[in-house]
């Protein structure tokens, strides 16, 4: 129902943009009776690191769940064009952006400076912010206590940024995993003191590996982060589907009713924009 509801949306939309070829005309009469198939909608192709839970994760049947993908699932029904989700490893997911093997990436992706030197970036749609996991025992009270221990991190993410410059640029105490899950299972192997990673994904592991006992240590030295939907630098119409479709499930209940579904709770009004 949810598919033909996209396809019928989809159609629609297509129709009122006049972007469909001049209708045929009108087919000969045939012996079947079904109605002509609609013209196939847009299908992009979304990368994403899909060892991310709750945002981006495989399933037992290696479907691609979570968070981003019910809201980007959610902007593309609302905007009438399809997309498909490809695992991709974070480390390489820009080149895939830039070599255009995807047309946009959801992924957790904190909106940062330099990255908006090279791709664009939809208006937020997630808050965030790093947080420590260390193991129950641990006497870690706060980021500044990682100075000199062994740290994990997920390579080439703001938790790498962040330890890196805390540690320094030479340090070996830095350790960089292809994913968070393995740098938190290095945690439990005791290969690590400490594993620093977005708040989201970190809860979530801990939640759900109680046998790792590990416990969550917050600092506000972190600074606050913002996801986005990246895409190609100049791709506006693109990027202005993806924010027009955003600020639709905001504004009907969709954002909410997701992020209920995933964290349990409706997010914190942001104050009124002026
Ligand atoms: N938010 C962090 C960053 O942008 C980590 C994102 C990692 N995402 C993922 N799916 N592995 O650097």
């Amino acid at each position: 129902l949810w598919q033909r509801a996209a396809m019928l949306a989809a159609g629609l939309v297509l129709a009122a943009c006049g972007k469909q070829p001049e209708p045929a005309p009108a087919p000969a009469p045939t012996t079947e009776a079904s109605a002509p198939a609609p013209a196939p909608a847009k299908v992009y192709v979304v990368g994403t690191d899909a060892a991310y839970a709750p945002f981006e994760s495989q399933n037992e049947k290696g479907e691609i769940v979570g968070f981003d993908i019910d809201v980007v699932s959610a902007i593309a029904q609302k905007g009438g064009f399809e997309v498909k989700f490809v695992n991709t490893p974070w480390e390489g997911i820009f080149n895939t952006l830039q070599q255009g093997d995807r047309d946009f990436l959801v992924s957790s992706i904190t909106i940062t400076e330099e990255r908006k030197q090279t791709m664009d970036f939809s208006n937020p749609y997630f808050d965030a912010r790093q947080l420590i996991a260390v193991r129950e025992n641990s006497k870690v009270a706060k980021f500044a206590d990682l100075k000199k221990l062994k740290v994990g991190v997920q390579t080439g993410t703001t938790g790498d940024e962040v330890v890196t410059q805390l540690l320094g640029k030479n340090s070996t105490n830095v350790k960089r995993f292809e994913s968070t899950p393995l740098a938190l299972q290095e945690l439990q192997a005791g290969g690590v003191d400490a594993v620093v990673a977005d708040n989201g994904v970190v809860e979530n592991y801990v939640a759900n590996n109680t046998g790792a006992k590990f416990k969550t240590v917050s600092d506000d030295a972190f600074p606050a982060e913002q996801y986005g939907l990246a895409v190609r630098k100049g791709n506006t119409e693109l990027l202005e589907k993806l924010n027009k479709g955003l600020a639709d499930i905001k504004a009907d209940g969709t954002y909410d009713q997701i992020y209920a579904k995933h964290f349990g709770a409706k997010p914190a009004e942001a104050p009124a924009a002026a």
